[in-house]
């Protein structure tokens, strides 16, 4: 994220010193992206941030995979899936690959652990609550159509102002808008559905006291995806300021601006973030297309690189009419079969007047309240990411 910002006390020149009205002084770490060759920040704490007093194992929930094999299509039902109620240990994976891992959780309202994710970046959507995520770099408030982006190895614990339903992506890299909505130096561009005004960071340091803080790690070894406990001498939440392109937000599906055609628009158009060999969608309300014989709903598409999953938050999507498909619903179209509407769908769309102004392209008719109509998640599976329909 190459949009700057400062926040709460910094000193005037990096890496001086910078001490407290006590005169003691603040340590700086530097937290950054490939090596001291991308985004970054520098946070300035009260304690040391690296010392610990212990570290164990933690015992990560259930990681394992099931193939799917033989292949098929496969639809998943997360209202009913039985989760924890912590936003972080609570989480069921429900899909998985080296690239990526989709989790999901109906939290209660008590704080999650302290938590970091070393594996890569998770966009957490919010489909329904509200709360706060304590951060090292500050307090981010969350609502319902929220995509919450934690960068890699951010310490921070999620705070439900009441039950909260969680749709988390942890990427195995980092997560980031589209690179042909960004200038050559990183601005969001005008044809962008989205701009930085949208993006909400930290405005103010959060400053907590404690010692021996649990912080749980999950991270990678040799034996593949495991947990570790870290207890810090000193709260980890303790930055008094920082500043850098390098720290967490929150982009609305509010305030996404749909991209509308005269016949049927491919899924890139709806792209709202991308990380290695994925990239994440947003399928909103919006006008219809309005070529006299378009067919507003997708054609059938084999993706012979990518598996498809899209998740229904709201609304009601016109190309799943009769499948079964309702809210809270995935549905999984893997890379080696066809895929595209219902036959009825595809009757029923091709014979509606085009002044129809509310039923969108197929992927939802009429606007909920939330806007959100659903969220849509691809992957390549292997090589360079392609584009891909859905
Ligand atoms: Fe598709």
């Amino acid at each position: 994220m190459a949009y700057y910002r400062s926040v709460g006390d910094v000193p005037p020149t990096r890496h001086t010193q910078h001490r407290d009205p006590e005169g003691r002084l603040y340590r700086e770490e530097l937290m950054g992206e490939e090596g001291f060759s991308s985004d970054s920040s520098l946070l300035y704490h009260r304690g040391v941030p690296s010392a610990i007093v212990a570290s164990e194992v933690w015992e990560l929930p259930d990681q394992s995979r099931t193939p799917n094999h033989p292949l098929a299509p496969r639809h998943l039902r997360l209202h009913d899936l039985e989760t924890g109620t912590d936003a972080v240990t609570g989480r069921r994976v429900v899909l998985a690959n080296n690239d990526v891992r989709l989790s999901y959780v109906l939290t209660g309202t008590e704080p999650s652990a302290y938590y970091r994710d070393a594996i890569g970046d998770e966009c957490v959507f919010v489909e329904s609550g509200s709360g706060v995520v304590e951060t090292v770099f500050g307090v981010v408030a969350y609502r319902a159509g929220d995509f919450v982006v934690i960068p890699r190895a951010t310490t921070h614990r999620w705070v439900p102002a009441e039950p909260s339903r969680l749709y988390a992506t942890e990427a195995s890299s980092h997560v980031a808008p589209p690179k042909r909505y960004l200038s050559r130096y990183g601005q969001l561009l005008e044809h962008a559905p989205y701009c930085e005004r949208d993006l909400h960071g930290p405005t103010a340091p959060l400053l907590q006291e404690g010692d021996d803080v649990e912080v749980l790690v999950k991270h990678r070894t040799s034996a593949g995806i495991v947990g570790t406990r870290m207890v810090y001498a000193t709260h980890p939440l303790d930055v008094v300021g920082w500043d850098g392109c390098l720290y967490p937000y929150t982009l609305n599906i509010d305030d996404y601006m749909p991209i509308t055609g005269k016949v049927h628009q491919p899924p890139p158009v709806h792209q709202v973030f991308e990380g290695w060999n994925f990239v994440i969608c947003a399928f909103l309300p919006r006008k219809v297309d309005y070529h006299p014989l378009a067919v507003p709903v997708p054609y059938y598409h084999s993706n012979v690189d990518s598996d498809e999953v899209m998740f229904y938050v709201a609304g009601d999507y016109e190309a799943r009419k009769g499948s079964g498909i309702g809210l809270g619903s995935i549905s999984l179209h893997p890379g080696g079969h066809a895929h595209g509407p219902q036959p009825s769908a595809i009757e029923n769309t091709s014979l509606r007047t085009l002044t129809s102004s509310t039923s969108c392209s197929g992927r939802s008719a009429g606007r909920s309240s939330t806007a959100a109509s659903n969220a849509c998640w691809r992957e390549s599976r292997t090589g360079p990411r392609r584009n891909i329909w859905c």
